[in-house]
């Protein structure tokens, strides 16, 4: 499992306690993708009770997300907009891998949002691209972006056509584990990640902030 950025695991299970319980559907995703090894690129659980949080503010109904993985922060979200729709709410998901997103899939079962979630498997900018000429643009409440870090800026700027005024796009690994404050970290992934950062403080088109939540989650709110 993940965990959020300089966390102590008391304070980590003080937030556990202190956060609304944890679905048994996600909570059993957390405790099988502990045992893979890329277990790390899962959400941490106050990450996913955040994320939710955010959905219930927008009362969200349509939502992206890009970067399935085993379905916890699909899981997540998905759980938030059926509660608030239970008819009508619908999640896209992307990702590439069919193996991890048949995981996935077992736990939105369990859950009961599977009929809510259209997974895509290909390239998440294609699919995005593919949303925006079936004349999806301006219809989604909330994008979560959580996948390969160099195509972020793809994602933004399609995620931006997709969302509607006042819809929020979230952008996971934002402080890449301390990366982005390394100087000599110039990888494609770490430069990635800072020119997103500057770009959505100075663009007219979102209000943003980078908070700390998790591995660092920046929010872009679309004017
Ligand atoms: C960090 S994991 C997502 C974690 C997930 N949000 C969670 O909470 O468990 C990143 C995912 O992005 C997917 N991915 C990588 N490149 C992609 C691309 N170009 N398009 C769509 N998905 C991609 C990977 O297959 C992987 O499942």
């Amino acid at each position: 499992m993940s965990s959020s950025l300089g966390l102590s695991p008391e304070i980590i299970r003080y937030l556990a306690g202190a956060n609304p319980p944890e679905h048994p559907a996600l909570a059993r995703c957390r405790e099988e993708t502990a045992r893979l090894p890329e277990a790390r690129m899962q959400i941490s659980p106050e990450q996913g009770a955040f994320m939710a949080a955010i959905a219930h503010m927008l009362s969200a109904k349509r939502a992206f997300e890009v970067g399935v993985f085993t379905g916890y922060s699909a899981l997540a979200t998905a759980l938030a907009l059926k509660a608030a729709h239970p008819i009508g709410a619908h999640l896209l998901a992307c990702d590439i891998s069919a193996e991890w997103s048949t995981l996935a899939r077992g736990y939105w079962l369990e859950a009961g949002v599977d009929d809510i979630i259209d997974l895509v498997l290909a390239p998440a900018a294609e699919t995005l691209d593919q949303r925006v000429a079936a004349g999806e643009e301006g219809s989604y409440d909330l994008g979560f972006i959580d996948a390969d870090k160099t195509g972020y800026d793809a994602y933004y700027e399609r995620g931006l056509k997709l969302l509607r005024p006042g819809g929020v796009m979230l952008f996971d690994n934002m402080l890449w584990s301390g990366r982005v404050v390394d100087p000599a970290d110039t990888s494609a992934d770490t430069t990635a990640i800072r020119a997103l950062a500057q770009k959505a403080k100075g663009d007219d088109r979102v209000r943003s902030v980078l908070t700390a939540v998790g591995d660092g989650v920046l929010i872009c709110v679309k004017r």
